[in-house]
């Protein structure tokens, strides 16, 4: 007779080994600094709702009123036509056509992204992610037992992203290529030559092109154009939400648009189909992306100048620091610097280091696929300029310091 043992802890699936996000992992030893009575400055999470920004309140206005009025049933899976129908005018007003049955609301980017993966990825699918990367790709990734092939951008052209690496990764066992554009975490901006070759590419290998635009109004210069403007009918998906732009990440609402491309048909019943199982996003703060979509945006043009002017102030501090380089970002709140560490030191212990004496917490490049060795950190520089300036003289104390 078998007995099993009730006393041992219960067994945890393997995939939860492989998940790792490091954006969110940090915190627990940012908790530990702060339980030892350093105050930590958070410059880890992109949440600009955190740094004082306010949601437009014309969008709270829709929510609060959604919920009075009793929208407060189950949606359809797909979102309520009224949201589809903003989102979709807003692609076609801005130059990639796109009707409102080919879109789904979800909650954040996040969602569309994790329910694109799972309607296109088997277990070792491929699918050709940047490298730095936004964590989450490689975290779904992980979790559907499909590979991360990682395409290099390159610090030394402002972050590009280096197409012959790209063309030397496909293989018959990859699906998808995604871009993030504008870049987390680099602050980048790709050229719309740039653009139109990462599209062809895709085209020419029978790619679907994950575009990752959520960052696509907050361009320093003004929004940016989306991917499907350049070739409406190549496979592409377009993800954006409410959390940057619009200033409600809480509120765990977005979209995704899948153009007009016959091609498109299968993902866009796969992803129709999944998004049945989960019944439906935040109905609302559906009404939000309505507001949001229909109303408003003059908050757009202060946050971009808010973002520009610290965007300034990173660069110029950082790169004033002995040892430490960076380039300019051109849109989002991100920056990725590099500090020339010592051999055999890393971009966490760097990270850590510089958490445990000073309470700054940014997270290390390794973090978003980077080798630990070449030293990159990403910083979030939502802050007011004085806090920043504050921060960027302990940062430039403790770099002096490391690297004598
Ligand atoms: C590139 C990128 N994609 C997606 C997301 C997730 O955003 P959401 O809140 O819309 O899920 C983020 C959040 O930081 C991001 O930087």
């Amino acid at each position: 007779m078998t007995t099993t043992n009730t006393r041992a802890a219960i067994p945890t699936a393997r995939r939860v080994h492989r998940f790792t996000y490091a954006i969110r992992n940090i915190v627990a030893e940012a908790q530990r600094v702060e339980a030892a009575g350093t105050a930590v400055k958070y410059l880890n999470i992109g949440d600009p709702v955190a740094f004082g920004f306010q949601t437009p309140p014309h969008l709270v206005a829709a929510v609060e009123r959604a919920m009075r009025d009793g929208h407060n049933t189950y949606g359809p899976s797909a979102g309520i036509p009224a949201a589809r129908e903003a989102v979709a005018a807003e692609y076609t007003k801005n130059g990639f056509p796109v009707t409102p049955d080919r879109v789904f609301i979800t909650a954040g980017t996040s969602e569309g992204i994790e329910l694109t993966l799972s309607g296109v990825v088997d277990s070792g699918s491929e699918v050709l992610v940047p490298m730095p990367t936004y964590p989450l790709y490689t975290a779904v990734l992980a979790k559907l037992d499909a590979k991360a092939k990682y395409y290099r951008l390159d610090p030394s052209r402002g972050w590009m992203p280096d197409l012959e690496h790209l063309r030397s990764l496909v293989t018959p066992e990859t699906r998808a290529l995604v871009v993030i554009d504008p870049n987390n975490p680099t602050g980048a901006v790709y050229p719309i030559e740039t653009r139109r070759k990462i599209i062809e590419f895709a085209d020419e290998h029978g790619l679907l092109i994950l575009a990752d635009e959520v960052y696509g109004d907050l361009g320093f210069d003004g929004p940016i154009a989306p991917y499907g403007l350049l070739d409406p009918d190549a496979p592409i998906i377009s993800f954006s939400s409410l959390s940057k732009a619009y200033l409600a990440p809480g509120w765990r609402t977005g979209w995704m648009a899948i153009g007009r491309s016959p091609r498109l048909d299968d993902v866009a019943a796969a992803v129709r189909k999944l998004a049945d199982g989960r019944l439906c996003s935040t109905v609302p703060m559906e009404y939000a992306v309505v507001a949001a979509l229909t109303g408003d945006r003059s908050h757009q043009v202060a946050f971009r100048e808010a973002l520009r002017a610290r965007a300034k102030l990173t660069v110029d501090r950082l790169c004033a620091m002995p040892g430490v380089s960076c380039v300019a970002p051109t849109a989002a709140f991100y920056a990725m610097p590099r500090v020339s560490l010592p051999p055999g030191r890393t971009d966490e212990q760097f990270v850590l280091s510089l958490l445990r004496s000073t309470g700054v917490l940014c997270v290390y490049g390794s973090g978003f696929g980077l080798p630990p060795e070449d030293g990159f950190l990403r910083i979030v520089f939502l802050a007011p300029l004085d806090e920043l300036n504050a921060i960027y003289d302990l940062m430039a104390d403790f770099t002096r310091e490391y690297l004598r």
